[in-house]
């Protein structure tokens, strides 16, 4: 496996993968659902890239870039087993050199749900994801459906700047007792941990639902609030029923539904979603 920092360094490399080329950027601090992105690109495709660079331009100043987990030799021995053949960790100077300025909005989608809260979050995932697929040039791209909204944002990118990338979006890998794998997960205490339950577990109670024949957006959203209101470490910030494409919030009945969710466990924020009807 080769690792490269300079993109005059993955170049060279990236001319020497037989295609189709499969790539899965992620932050770093990797964990089973970055994993599951690469086994489904080791699975479709001859060569894999994966890239780490914790993005500054997606987190807000008060967010927490500075504390966010790293272990870059831990990443690098789990992708090393997992059988990639290029590693890409650019420093933020070649990302960002002197005097940059230029962004990638995707202006509808990037307002609604998390955009609320995190206002400039989706530019720099957008940018900072354009600029990874123009200097990998991939055939394929892979990303969680844990972050839904950004699977949505980076889909339109794709169509509306037409990047020749298939984006495959690959399902929530839950920990045995259901939270969502995130590399966040590990500023949480012992009861927090615990705590953080409440998430998966109302989404999943807002399934049963739906199965048992529930249509309603506003009992859907209250099933999933009063789990995480019963759980006094946990502070909800919003639950969500909106239209899996246009992720336009829906009322009343509701078909094909992405449940989507943020809250506090304790200083941590943690999402998680689920799609009902597809
Ligand atoms: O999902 C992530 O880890 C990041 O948002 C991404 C797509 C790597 C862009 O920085």
């Amino acid at each position: 496996m080769k690792i490269m920092t300079t993109t005059s360094e993955l170049r060279k490399e990236l001319s020497k993968l037989e295609r189709p080329v499969g790539f899965v950027p992620t932050m770093g601090y990797l964990h089973e659902g970055h994993l599951s992105l690469v086994d489904k690109a080791r699975e479709d495709c001859v060569a894999v890239v994966v890239s780490i660079f914790a993005n500054p331009s997606q987190f807000a100043p008060d967010e927490d870039l500075e504390n966010y987990p790293r272990d870059i030799d831990r990443d690098v021995e789990l992708l090393e087993n997992a059988g990639v053949d290029l590693v890409w960790i650019p420093t933020v100077e070649v990302m960002y050199p002197e005097g940059y300025q230029t962004w990638i909005d995707v202006d509808q989608l990037s307002k609604l749900l998390e955009g609320t809260f995190r206002p400039t979050h989706f530019r720099g995932v957008a940018t900072v994801v354009s600029k990874l697929f123009n200097a990998v040039g991939p055939d394929k791209a892979y990303f969680g459906q844990k972050d839904a909204q950004q699977a949505a944002v980076i889909q339109r990118m794709v169509r509306d700047l037409n990047f020749p990338i298939e984006i495959i979006i690959c399902p929530i890998v839950r920990e045995p007792d259901g939270v969502a794998m995130s590399s966040r997960n590990t500023y949480l205490d012992q009861e927090e941990r615990l705590a953080a339950r409440c998430l998966s577990r109302g989404l999943f109670l807002a399934r049963d639902a739906y199965l048992n024949g529930e249509r309603r957006a506003e009992i859907i959203k209250k099933i999933v609030s009063d789990e995480v209101e019963f759980e006094e470490l946990a502070q909800l910030q919003y639950v969500s029923c909106a239209d899996p494409n246009t992720l336009e919030e829906l009322e009343n009945q509701i078909q094909d539904c992405l449940v989507s969710m943020a809250v506090f466990v304790g200083r941590t924020r943690l999402i998680d979603n689920i799609i009902l009807g597809k």
